[in-house]
């Protein structure tokens, strides 16, 4: 049983739910590679709300809901809605709830799955609001880690290189802030430093953290967590074109050490291609894991798991 009716920043998620959510994705995860689908939500309808570009948080969403033999009902950019007629948010939420059982959403705008949430009538999930969070991609991130090292705890964590404005970096230090004696270093070009108030946020939970512009220094860590600029969140485009290639890890930086290296992806300039081949490159097996999370995130929302 989930402490939440509703999904909406990973600051809900405590660590009974993660080990609820990561058991229940071990068996989905089973039940994937073996019999491939599951009834249990033969009788839900889901409802995808994508108004933002989204490649696989959504297709991770259907596939989970299919295997879960839900039925899905999607509507995609603010163009093909009635958004372009003027509808508000909270208008197309009361009407969206009415006809599904669970609502996903990924938003532009910071603060607009609270407002949803606030709303629905159906247990609201939040697959990412602007450049405030994505409580989702955190699951999935937090559940890679105990697949890959085993621990959650104990862990130097480097997040790079746009930590101001990637909303998978802001979820994931949230949720890892939970666990005993984690270090979080930050990097990245001085204007996407992280902000004042997110760094005191997790000091005040207890977390060491650390800021700098050295990728270098920031190298000394067991996992490096890297996400593209994010072009869209700049406030001046050309400020994104100088800075979109000063900061990539090639195979002759990763090869000397031993971190894992993640990424929520899309990968554009964070990652050489050639990192691709080291073992230690766990990007598409975390991009796999969203879907037995997203699983059981489903099943446990609508009460099945
Ligand atoms: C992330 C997102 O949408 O914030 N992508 C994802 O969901 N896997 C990261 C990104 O777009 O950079």
């Amino acid at each position: 049983m989930l402490p939440f009716r509703h999904l909406v920043s990973s600051e809900q998620l405590t660590k009974d739910s993660l080990q609820h959510l990561f058991y229940v994705a071990d068996m989905m995860g089973h039940i994937a590679s073996t019999n491939g689908r599951t009834d249990i939500l033969e009788d839900k309808i889901i409802a995808l709300l994508f108004f933002e570009p989204s490649s696989r948080t959504m297709l991770s969403f259907q596939s989970a809901a299919q295997r879960l033999k839900a039925g899905i009902i999607f509507a995609q950019s603010s163009h093909t809605t009635s958004f372009q007629k003027g509808e508000s948010l909270e208008d197309m939420i009361r009407v969206t709830a009415s006809y599904s059982d669970v609502i996903v959403m990924r938003h532009h705008q910071a603060g607009s799955a609270q407002i949803a949430a606030d709303i629905s009538s159906v247990p609201f999930i939040n697959a990412g609001d602007g450049d405030n969070e994505h409580p989702t991609q955190a699951l999935t991130d937090t559940y890679t880690i105990l697949k890959e090292l085993g621990r959650l705890d104990n862990l130097r964590i480097t997040f790079g290189f746009d930590p101001l404005q990637s909303r998978s970096i802001h979820s994931l230090a949230r949720v890892l802030s939970l666990y005993d004696n984690n270090h979080f270093i930050f990097t990245g070009p001085p204007a996407l430093r992280p902000s004042e108030s997110f760094l005191s946020s997790l000091q005040d939970s207890g977390i060491s953290c650390a800021v700098t512009e050295q990728l270098d220094e920031a190298l000394d860590t067991d996992i490096l967590y890297l996400n593209r600029l994010q072009e869209e969140r700049f406030p001046d485009h050309a400020l994104f074109k100088q800075l979109r290639r000063a900061y990539s890890l090639t195979k002759a930086m990763a090869a000397t050490r031993d971190f894992i290296i993640l990424d929520p992806l899309p990968r554009i300039d964070e990652i050489s291609t050639e990192v691709d081949s080291l073992p230690r490159a766990a990007y598409f097996r975390q991009a796999a894991y969203g879907v037995p999370i997203r699983m059981a995130l489903l099943a446990s929302m609508l009460q099945r798991a």
